[in-house]
C-alpha cells in the first residue's frame, strides 16, 4: 500500500473506533417538571429560540450529536447548561435563573460556537434586548457588582 493510503486508513479506523465511545450517546430528554412563569410569551418564545437547546429537557439533538467527537462537545454543553440553569425543571430550586439577563447583556450566552451551527438562535439587536429585559422581568436580575452577591457562581 502507498503510505498516503496507509495514513487514510488509520484515519478512518481512529474515526470508526470513536464512534464506539458511549460518551456521545447521552442524549436524554427527560420529562418537563416544572416550567417558569415567563413575564410575556414573547420572552418565552426567545428563550426557546436561544437557550432552550442546553437549558431545557426539550433539546433538539442535531444530526451531527450522533457523531463523535463532535457528540462529545454537544453532550457536554447540554449536560453542564441544564445543571446550570433548567427551564424544564422549575419545581426544583434554579440558582442561576437570576443571572440569565446579565450572561445575555455580557454576550457570554448563548455560546458562540453554538451560534455558528445554530442560525435561527442568533438573535437581533432588538431581540437581545427584548430578551433581557424579559428575562429580567422574569427572574430578577442579579449583577456580580457586590462582592458578597456573587455567590461564588463559577
Ligand atoms: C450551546 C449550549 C448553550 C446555550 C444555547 C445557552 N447556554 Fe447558558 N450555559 C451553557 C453551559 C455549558 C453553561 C455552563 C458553563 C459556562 O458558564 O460557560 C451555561 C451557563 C449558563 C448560566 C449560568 C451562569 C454561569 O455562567 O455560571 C446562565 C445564567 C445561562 N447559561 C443562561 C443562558 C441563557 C439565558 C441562554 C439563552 C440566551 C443560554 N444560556 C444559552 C450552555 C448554553
Amino acid at each position: 500500500m502507498k503510505p498516503l493510503r496507509i495514513v487514510l486508513f488509520v484515519f478512518l479506523l481512529v474515526f470508526v473506533g470513536l464512534q464506539l465511545v458511549p460518551r456521545g450517546r447521552n442524549h436524554t430528554n427527560p420529562p418537563v417538571t416544572g416550567s417558569p412563569e415567563w413575564s410575556s410569551p414573547r420572552v418565552e418564545e426567545l428563550a426557546r429560540r436561544a437557550c432552550f437547546d442546553c437549558h431545557s429537557n426539550e433539546t433538539k439533538w442535531p444530526w451531527y450529536s450522533n457523531i463523535a467527537p463532535i457528540s462529545w462537545r454537544v453532550v457536554e454543553h447540554v449536560e453542564h447548561g441544564r445543571s446550570e440553569l433548567n427551564f424544564s425543571e422549575f419545581d426544583k430550586p434554579q440558582r442561576h435563573a437570576d443571572e440569565a439577563a446579565r450572561e445575555v447583556r455580557k454576550g457570554s450566552m448563548p455560546l458562540n460556537d453554538y451560534l455558528l451551527l445554530h442560525p435561527e438562535a442568533r438573535l437581533s439587536e432588538e431581540e437581545t434586548q427584548e430578551l433581557i429585559a424579559g428575562l429580567e422581568a422574569t427572574f430578577g436580575t442579579r449583577e456580580p457588582r457586590e462582592p458578597s452577591d456573587d455567590g461564588g457562581g463559577r
